[in-house]
């Protein structure tokens, strides 16, 4: 309760004064030791200092980590790395770090935190995960956090964030980095595919594949088909100076069409084999929703094949536009490989069942697409060929063979890898030691009648 005589200037004299002898009573502020590293390493007081920030997709972590060594061992270059402890330390952006290891010290110096991340079919790469380095370089002074976070879509994400008073440095760090992480990206010259994440259904981590390794003598196509295949997908790479020279762009759209079990994937199999040099990025069904990323590591990991099966059915869920019956997904891989441009030394190859719904979408773009391979069910002499190859152990005089090819009239080409397989199976189980005519005339008995019965499929 205030009284008449109460002196405001003198009561504020007064708790001033008592103040001071009370913090001198106290012991020293502590400053935690993380505070006081970023103090002398930036030369100053960090609180308020601006914080340029990064964000790489999760699946970019060990480009990241090579870029920051390769960064990192340059001369002239060098970094502290501390790990921080503190609660909820990942949730919390540097600035917010920074502010509470002051008074608060919510956090402090503490254990680095590594991750463990794949980087080929079974190979694997240790990776910083939550750690703070104290970078000095050509006279400028960075304090880089790397935290991997998912973001509030779900997505996952690997950040940078740079705490220094220079920005322009900090923004040509993050440049350096980006511009490294391209250059040792491991992804190059790898077969990947993309998955969804598991719990968002974003993107996820890229999935590694063996190279596949199909011989060009087990790809029966009708004759040329092959040679025309190897020239636009592995010919633009090869004579990429002479045909840029000559003004003409690398990049190349190919289209595989029939029905089902013709050899589309197959032969797609054996050209990726065919380019051992290139990434291949395959973009097959729900991953088709990750077309953009895709086109975008196709472009930065030239020579690239971007492989997606089955274009017509990724339409399928999605919504058709209401001014084209064409399909939305393939309008938007056609305008990506527009977008990309022609020096991109990038194929494109998609496959289909249904030409026509290609064709339909061809017509309002042209260009996109330089070849249009028909992948038919096998002719006479195609059949010829698949017997031989897929009934390799099958004792067969050349009248057996003609009998065989003209009872296979009309079937697709994967028809024979079954029928190869069964004859012997039926030899097997007879304890025959030879499969022959006899088994194969079975066996395509039992594949007609299970066609039937599966509901005459192919
Ligand atoms: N043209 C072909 N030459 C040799 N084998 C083939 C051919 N087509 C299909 N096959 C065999 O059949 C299997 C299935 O064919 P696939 O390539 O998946 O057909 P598609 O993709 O056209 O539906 C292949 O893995 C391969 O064993
Ligand atoms: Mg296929």
């Amino acid at each position: 309760m205030m009284t008449d005589d109460f002196d405001a200037a003198d009561f504020g004299r007064q708790f001033r004064a008592f103040m001071t002898a009370v913090s001198r009573l106290a012991p020293p502020e502590e400053t935690s030791v993380l505070r006081q590293r970023l103090e002398s390493h930036l030369g100053g007081n960090p609180d308020g200092l601006p914080v340029v920030t990064e964000s790489f997709p999760a699946f970019e972590h060990p480009n990241i980590q090579l870029a920051l060594d390769a960064y990192l061992d340059a001369p002239g270059t060098t970094a502290d790395l501390l790990g921080i402890s503190g609660a909820n330390r990942e949730h919390h952006g540097l600035a917010d770090i920074v502010n509470a290891t002051g008074r608060h010290q919510q956090f402090d110096v503490g254990a680095v935190d590594y991750v463990s991340v794949p980087t080929g079919v079974d190979t694997e790469m240790t990776c910083l995960g939550f750690g703070l380095l104290l970078v000095a370089s050509s006279g400028h002074r960075l304090a880089v956090l790397l935290r991997v976070g998912a973001r509030r879509t779900g997505v996952s994400q690997v950040q940078l964030e740079v705490l220094t008073a220079d920005v322009a440095a900090a923004r040509k760090f993050l440049d350096v980095i980006r511009a490294l992480a391209v250059e040792r990206s491991i992804f190059r010259g790898q077969v990947l595919s993309f998955e969804p994440h598991d719990f968002s259904g974003g993107l996820g981590p890229l999935r590694f594949h063996h190279r596949p390794d199909v011989d060009e003598a087990d790809v029966i196509l009708p004759s040329g088909a092959l040679e025309v295949l190897h020239r636009h997908v592995i010919g633009p790479t090869e004579h990429r100076a002479r045909i840029q020279a000559a003004g003409h762009r690398l990049r190349r759209g190919i289209v595989l069409y029939g029905p089902p079990g013709t050899g589309k994937t197959h032969t797609l199999r054996h050209l990726i084999g065919r380019a051992p040099a290139a990434t291949i990025l395959i973009v097959t069904g729900f991953a088709a929703q990750f077309i953009r990323e895709a086109c975008a590591l196709a472009r930065t990991l030239a020579p690239a094949i971007v492989v997606i099966e089955d274009v017509d059915l990724v339409a399928q869920g999605r919504e058709r536009s209401a001014t084209t019956s064409t399909n939305p997904f393939l309008a938007e891989v056609l305008n990506l490989m527009d977008g990309i441009g022609g020096d991109a030394d990038i194929t494109f190859l998609l496959t289909t069942n249904r030409l026509e719904a290609v064709e339909e979408a061809l017509v309002h773009r042209p260009g996109r697409v330089d070849l249009l391979v028909e992948v038919p069910p096998p002719d006479e002499a195609g059949r010829a060929r698949l017997l031989a190859l897929y009934g390799r152990s099958l004792l067969l005089s050349d009248a057996d063979v003609g009998r065989i090819v003209a009872a296979t009239t009309g079937v697709t080409a994967s028809f024979f890898a079954e029928l190869g397989r069964r004859a012997e199976l039926l030899a097997a189980t007879a304890g025959d030691v030879r499969a022959d005519v006899g088994h194969v005339l079975r066996a395509l008995d039992e594949l007609r009648s299970s066609r039937v019965a599966l509901g005459g499929r192919r």
